[in-house]
């Protein structure tokens, strides 16, 4: 499978991120808990050198609990501010506060040297399609925030909002396109769903999640499917085969539907009904991917 983003998206897209960098003090970047590297831009530390930086490992809730203290560990031993939430529900919001402090403590004391009081953190939510951007500065930003209109200094028409008197998010986030750069990453953002899902032939990709679940969430599969026998399930196809009989997916003349049963597994997948599954895990040696 061949998997890609057009070239035209990828430019508005670096440029969006260009034009606002300047007005920036910190990149706040989601990442999908469940593919922490895969979902991250190899540009964005050339974009966003100088500036402070925070990782939000989001859709926690959706990842493997222990993965994800692994990837939190690895990013602390990478010198990176991270914080694990949940966008949707709220959880993990409360703790980016102190650690948005912790990471822009420079600029802070420059302004405090300076003599420049009150004047707030600018921030940007930055990260690839669908990794939870509107849906993290709706739930952080509130009901409370203020949308604060053109100021002095800052281009005609954006639009910041306002948390408190120490941050503002710019209100449009910057998009990243993500990194094709092998095979693999591109695997992992088509099995969490990032692409257009008509491009992709869906039973290959959940032969590919089938076979990444048998060696590492086998139970998960064997209670989601009532797979008595799992052990004895060696091969996708296997695996397919039964969910067409577990769950009637048959064309006429009762032939098993193995494009049904695999659009089934990939959306229990994508919506965490297997259980919590992360598909990449840190490098053991704690290096720089
Ligand atoms: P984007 O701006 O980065 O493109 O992403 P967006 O906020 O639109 O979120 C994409 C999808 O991810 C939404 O689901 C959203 O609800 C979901 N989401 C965001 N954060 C989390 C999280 O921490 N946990 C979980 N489980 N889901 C999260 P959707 O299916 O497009 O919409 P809806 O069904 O939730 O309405």
């Amino acid at each position: 499978m061949n998997y890609q983003w057009y070239p035209g998206h990828m430019t508005k897209a670096k440029r969006m991120m260009q034009e606002n960098i300047g007005l920036i003090d910190l990149v706040i970047e989601l990442v999908d808990a469940r593919i922490p590297s895969s979902s991250r831009n190899p540009d964005i530390d050339g974009l966003c050198a100088g500036k402070s930086r925070l990782v939000l490992l989001n859709k926690s809730d959706l990842a493997d609990e222990k993965v994800n203290r692994l990837w939190m560990e690895y990013f602390k031993k990478q010198g990176i501010y991270a914080v694990e939430i949940n966008a949707k529900s709220g959880q993990g919001l409360k703790a980016i506060y102190g650690t948005v402090r912790e990471a822009c403590r420079e600029k802070i004391e420059r302004d405090r040297k300076r003599g420049i009081k009150n004047r707030p953190i600018r921030a940007i939510v930055a990260g690839i399609p669908n990794v939870g951007k509107s849906t993290f500065i709706n739930s952080f930003a509130g009901k409370a925030c203020a949308k604060t209109g053109n100021k002095p200094g800052v281009t005609k028409g954006k639009q910041w909002i306002r948390l408190n008197k120490e941050l503002e998010f710019l209100d449009t986030p910057g998009i990243l396109w993500p990194k094709f750069e092998s095979k693999e990453v591109g695997r992992n953002l088509a099995l969490i769903g990032s692409m257009n899902d008509e491009i992709l032939q869906m039973t290959e990709l959940a032969s590919d999640l089938i076979a990444y679940l048998l060696q590492n969430y086998r139970a998960q599969l064997a209670s989601r499917y009532r797979m008595e026998n799992v052990d004895d399930m060696t091969t996708p196809l296997m695996v397919l085969t039964h969910i067409c009989e577990d769950r009637k997916c048959y064309r006429k003349g009762q032939e098993a539907d193995y494009e049904k049963a695999s659009a089934l597994i990939m959306d229990d997948f994508r919506s965490g009904r297997i259980g919590r599954i992360t598909l990449e895990r840190p490098p053991a040696d704690g290096s720089a991917e």
